[in-house]
């Protein structure tokens, strides 16, 4: 009989988690059925409640650890079996695990059979390295099973819970931003839950006015940004909040308030107030200066930007007379880092305000020779928008976000005839996707590298090197 057929929604089984699959979940397997296990960590022997059964795959909850893992490690997190079960495991493991799920989407999804990584950059500061912090207030605050039955649960300064978008995980500190966040987090909190004017918004009924805390820490500048997003421009409704943060934390060195009155769920603001200080902070990667405003993409660590960006140079190996174009180049950080190395560099990007960013930038660190273009890059070169004037590139680095690029951009890439195409990454099964297309059409995997920028996360970075 198939073992598949065996495994029944509501039973309990015994399994020993393997791996950790992308995302998180553990992963055990019964021949070749796959049950992927929440809450269970690998190395575990568990029982398990099956509580969902698919045709391919059931998924199950962990009832009782039987025998426990030789990787597990404590964790400083109060709730990480909620935000990360990552944090439980050693680092060592955590990068283990994320060099399977690396290696498992490039040989099953992207069909690589040999793929192999070749370097794995882990972290030296694994925690409190976060540069950004966003925090949810909401009126619907998520019930720990240990809580008792009817506890008030009207008010909430969290993060969300993975796979809930209406509920929030009341936080009192994280250990992967910087401690000052800890301390901004507890005032804000108690200055809210002591002023009944301050409530938080409700994105079900659009009532409510504080939606989110969001925090920009300079790790290597030591400015701090505390941006504050409401449903409505009301800066007198918020000065309790913006009086007392000012009062007790000196290291504020800007303060905005963003408005969103949009139903959607982004901490965007329509338009920003600005409170106290400048309206950006600076943030140094290597020996450039950025300004970052609160809705600029910057990567999230900064101590590892540098050496994802110095894995991107090597990866390029260049001579100094090289055109190179930097795809998805958010505030442009890519081709200012590899500026001063070439001939020039072009940047593309759709949001306007990150190019703008980007032009600030290379004014900032006196560089002349990055020139930044606004372009959708799911049809921009299809279309033919390229100027005339702009050269065609020697080295392409691409940086899409996590859906990876659009099929008419992968399609097109190699017509722009690179030597060297550099996929840069934050999700290896879109990225595994897209190499495919690449590889169909002459280009070959020649190094690949994972870069730890999320300690104790699920998420993964990659730089890739390919060429004809
Ligand atoms: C992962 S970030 C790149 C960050 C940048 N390379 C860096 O290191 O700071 C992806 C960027 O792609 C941009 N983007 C998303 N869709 C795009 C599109 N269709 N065309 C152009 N840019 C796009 C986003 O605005 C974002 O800045």
């Amino acid at each position: 009989m198939n073992d598949s057929v065996l495994i029944k929604k509501g039973s309990e089984i015994e399994l020993k988690v393997e791996s950790l699959a992308f995302g998180g979940m553990g992963l055990a397997k019964i021949d070749d059925f796959v049950v992927f296990v929440k809450n269970g960590i690998p190395g575990q022997r568990v029982n398990a409640f099956i509580y969902k059964k698919k045709k391919g795959f059931a998924e199950a909850r962990v009832t009782k650890i039987i025998d426990e893992s030789p990787y597990v490690a404590e964790s400083k997190c109060g709730h990480y079996w909620i935000c990360s079960k990552l944090q439980s495991l050693s680092y060592d493991q955590q990068l283990k695990e994320k060099e399977k799920q690396v290696e498992d989407a490039f040989q099953r999804l992207g069909g690589f059979s040999d793929f192999k990584l070749d370097n794995i950059r882990g972290a030296k500061q694994i925690y409190n390295y976060r540069n950004k912090m966003e925090f949810t207030f909401s009126p619907h605050r998520w019930i720990l099973e240990s809580e008792p039955e009817g506890v008030d649960s009207s008010f909430a300064l969290g993060l969300h819970i993975p796979g809930r978008y209406d509920k929030i995980l009341d936080v009192d500190e994280c250990h992967i931003q910087p401690e000052i966040g800890n301390k901004i987090l507890s005032i804000a909190k108690d200055v809210c839950l002591n002023n009944r004017e301050l409530k938080p918004y409700d994105p079900k009924t659009n009532v409510g006015f504080l939606r989110y805390l969001m925090l920009r820490f300079g790790v290597k500048t030591d400015q701090l940004m505390v941006n504050i997003v409401t449903a409505y421009d009301d800066i007198n409704k918020l000065s309790p909040l913006i009086d007392t943060l000012l009062k007790d934390v000196p290291e504020i060195t800007s303060m905005v308030n963003n408005v969103n009155t949009r139903k959607a769920d982004v901490a965007y603001g329509e338009f920003e107030n600005l409170i106290y200080g400048n309206q950006y902070i600076e943030e140094k990667i290597g020996e450039l200066k950025f300004e970052i405003s609160a809705n600029s993409f910057f990567q999230t660590n900064s101590y590892q930007g540098e050496v994802l960006y110095e894995e991107i140079k090597k990866a390029a190996n260049l001579k100094g007379d090289e055109i190179v174009y930097d795809l998805y180049c958010g505030t442009g950080s890519i081709a200012l880092y590899l500026a001063r190395h070439v001939k020039e560099v072009y940047g593309f990007e759709v949001i306007r305000s990150s190019l703008e960013n980007a032009e600030k930038n290379s004014v900032i660190n006196k560089i002349d020779n990055a020139h930044f273009l606004k372009a959708n890059l799911d049809t921009f070169f299809k279309s033919r928008q390229l100027p005339r004037k702009v050269p065609k590139p020697d080295i392409v680095i691409v940086d899409p976000p996590r859906a990876g690029m659009h099929p008419d951009m992968s399609g097109y890439l190699h017509k722009l005839k690179a030597d060297k195409i550099i996929y840069v990454s934050c999700n290896p099964t879109t990225q595994a996707r897209d190499v495919q297309i690449l590889s169909d059409n002459g280009y070959n995997i020649k190094n690949a590298v994972m870069v730890d920028m999320f300690p104790h996360t699920p998420h993964i970075e990659m730089v890739m090197l390919l060429s004809k």
